[in-house]
């Protein structure tokens, strides 16, 4: 949490290796980010996180099920063995309560849906870690409960971490521990 400016965007970008430290150094899992090439780092994203954007970075012309699937078919590495199994698109649409929209495109729906088609995509790889800006931003009470609760589900059953940012008191209570940023500092 923190005011508008206070660096939780940029601190997110920094933890997902998708903007680089002025100083100090980064550790993602075990592994140091910082001071690695741009390729590692992007292998590293693609293999461990999940990123849910502050404007959603949806795809206008492709349908909710395509800009879901379509982080799937960008495949730069090979996966290697004993990879583990992955949720379907369809089924992380239906998750998150789109199964009957999977045909629509960005435009044809409403943002809070866009929000959560975001919430799919950031999934589909069953990141460890899920790095989510307010993904809560533009829903109502009833859909910002249900993200929670799909939140809630992911790191009781699968473990998954997630941070994510918030400007809503009531969201940030339902975490496990509450970080407060002032001016780029952690404050609290
Ligand atoms: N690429 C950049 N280069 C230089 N300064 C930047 C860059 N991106 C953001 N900033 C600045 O860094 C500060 C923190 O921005 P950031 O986007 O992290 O804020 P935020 O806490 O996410 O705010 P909001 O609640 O409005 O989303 C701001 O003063 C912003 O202007
Ligand atoms: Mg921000």
């Amino acid at each position: 949490m923190g005011p508008s400016g206070s660096g939780k965007s940029t601190l997110l970008y920094l933890l997902g290796g998708l903007t680089h430290p002025t100083a100090g150094r980064i550790w993602l899992d075990g592994s140091e980010l910082t001071g690695r090439d741009d390729s590692a780092v992007t292998r590293l994203r693609y293999e461990k996180i999940g990123f849910v954007f502050q404007r959603f970075n949806l795809l206008p012309t492709l349908t909710a099920l395509e800009n879901v699937s379509i982080a799937l078919k960008l495949t730069f590495f090979s996966d290697g063995n004993g990879k583990r199994d992955l949720t379907p698109p369809e089924e992380l649409l239906e998750l998150v309560g789109l199964g009957a929209k999977k045909d629509h495109r960005p435009n044809e729906m409403s943002i809070g849906e866009q929000q959560r088609v975001a919430i799919a995509r950031a999934l589909v790889r069953s990141p460890s870690i899920l790095l989510a800006d307010e993904p809560t931003g533009s829903l109502d009470r009833d859909n910002t409960q249900k993200v929670l609760e799909i939140f809630k589900k992911l790191h009781k059953e699968h473990g998954q971490t997630i941070i994510m940012v918030t400007h809503d008191p009531d969201v940030a209570r339902q975490g496990d521990r509450i970080l407060h940023l002032v001016d780029g500092r952690i404050d609290s």
